[in-house]
């Protein structure tokens, strides 16, 4: 058995941990949409206005704070206009991106908010900056937003709905440095600035823009962008990183086949989140010292190569214990950097890439990613405090034990992903600047294959978890190898 050292400082708070860190992606890719999210109207699968019952509860439960969607790759491909109005004659177009498939714009604008309003999240749009227009984007904003007379608010109120919506996140462009029109930073920070000149603020709405970023370890793409904008152009820099296995994108890896060897590689690969934060954090902080622009991580997660027999255009992967312990390393270096990490979208929500949920027909999986954003729910909005760690190494390639605490209401999260295949690590947490009285806890432990499918929906769950002492300041607990915890230490 390892032992494992968690110095907490509850009075070094490093900031505000924005709930929109542990949001989603939802694309028009493969079935994330069509049959993932939307069913439509007529559907045997219990729904409301086309919208699946089961996936809004199951979103509720975890507190979804905001959904990005359109796209991805898609978003620099879509039209608005396309998915509104009588959806008979609403147009068809080619999903060129994912797969050459006939997108009939069945969702459209009114259905997202739908979906957002059933929820209870936060919108966040991706724009047309690739194959748009500067107008097509103010209308798009005008339509949404506007409360009085115009063009788009009439168009809005003849498709029947009367009052605005609110929209805070509207990304502009997508991956513009690729699949959004492979531009170079300094044309795309040019354009940026064009496009988001004419996306107003109307009727009290606070647009929050979202320019483009990186990719990974893009370090000059950032400073040419951060040179550019001035926090009144953007109040937000994307990310994007997402974990390979192999780092070889002709042959990435499979999702349930892996040995331990392709596991610790996959952990040290997504470890690499933390550097790419830190990094782009010190260039951000040249130009930008206050913080006020943010870093939006909005595609994260690990992409494998397609489970076999399904279509190579839709992404769609099964999700072991591994994505767990993915997903929990992750959200604990967000919570860590939430002075500059103001939000977070796993890709994707539901049947694509590191699903959070899949589905077939009317049946619905939680996968363990799934568990691992229930297990960390507290931490959103609450106060992220210092925590270190002092911990053994695992497979000689990753710290085996990584954590994050935060405090909200004089309680306390800890949450602590043991990421070694081999040892159990008896965990002595050692808070300062917190009286700790008592302390429980929930926790996801499976084999690192271990998967939750559609004959087996709960081979993963999530367990209570109480064998906890608070001695003298100090919580002490055992978290099983390959493992998730977390622990809510109450005060005095
Ligand atoms: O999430 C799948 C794709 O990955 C997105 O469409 C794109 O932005 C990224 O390359």
């Amino acid at each position: 058995m390892e032992k494992t050292g968690i110095y907490i400082n509850a009075k070094d708070i490093k900031g505000r941990i924005a709930p929109q860190i542990y949001g989603n992606f939802s694309e028009h890719l493969g079935r994330c949409i069509y049959e993932g999210i939307y069913v439509g109207e007529n559907s045997a699968i219990p729904n409301t206005r086309g919208i699946r019952n089961d996936i809004v509860k199951a979103f509720q439960n975890i507190k979804l704070p905001v959904l990005r969607w359109p796209g991805g790759c898609f978003a620099d491909e879509y039209h608005w206009k396309d998915g509104i109005g009588e959806k008979s004659s609403r147009k068809k177009m080619i999903n060129t991106n994912w797969g050459g498939v006939v997108e009939d714009n069945s969702f459209g604008t009114h259905e997202f908010f739908d979906l957002c309003e059933q929820i209870g999240c936060e919108p966040y749009l991706a724009g047309n900056l690739g194959s748009g227009t500067v107008n097509e984007l103010a209308e798009w904003i005008e339509y949404i937003t506007f409360d009085g007379v115009s063009p788009m608010a009439q168009l809005r109120r003849e498709n029947g709905r009367e009052k605005p919506w609110r929209l805070k996140y509207l990304g502009i462009g997508n991956e513009n440095w690729g699949c959004g029109g492979n531009m170079r930073a300094e044309y795309y920070a040019d354009e940026y600035r064009r496009y988001q000149s004419f996306c107003k603020d109307f009727s009290g709405n606070r647009l929050f823009k979202i320019a483009c970023g990186p990719n990974a370890d893009d370090w000059g793409w950032t400073e040419v962008m951060m040179k550019n904008l001035g926090s009144w152009h953007a109040q937000g820099l994307s990310l994007h990183y997402y974990t390979v296995p192999s780092g070889n994108w002709d042959k990435k890896g499979s999702a349930r086949d892996f040995t331990d060897e392709e596991y610790y590689e996959t952990m040290r690969k997504t470890l690499y989140m933390e550097t790419l934060l830190t990094r782009h954090g010190q260039i951000m902080d040249r130009y930008d010292p206050d913080r006020r622009i943010g870093l939006v991580v909005d595609e994260w997660g690990c992409w494998y190569d397609v489970e076999e027999g399904t279509h190579p255009g839709f992404l769609y992967q099964q999700n072991t214990m591994r994505d767990a312990l993915v997903a929990a390393c992750n959200l604990n270096i967000f919570n860590s950097h939430c002075d500059r990490v103001v939000m977070a979208n796993i890709a994707q929500a539901v049947n694509v890439l590191q699903a959070v949920i899949l589905t077939e027909g009317a049946g619905m999986v939680l996968t363990p990613t799934y568990h691992v954003f229930d297990l960390y729910k507290e931490h959103q909005g609450a106060q992220s405090v210092y925590c270190y760690t002092d911990t053994a190494q695992a497979g000689g390639k990753i710290p085996a034990v990584s954590a994050s605490a935060s405090v909200k209401d004089g309680v306390m999260t800890l949450t602590v992903a043991n990421c070694s295949l081999e040892e159990d690590t008896e965990i002595t947490a050692d808070i300062a600047g917190f009286d700790a009285l008592s302390a429980d806890g929930r926790l996801l432990c499976a084999p690192i294959k271990a998967l939750n499918d559609f004959d087996s929906p709960q081979n993963v769950v999530i367990k209570p978890f109480t064998d906890i002492s608070t001695v003298d300041g100090k919580v002490k607990f055992t978290v099983p190898s390959c493992a998730v915890a977390a622990v809510t230490v109450k005060g005095k």
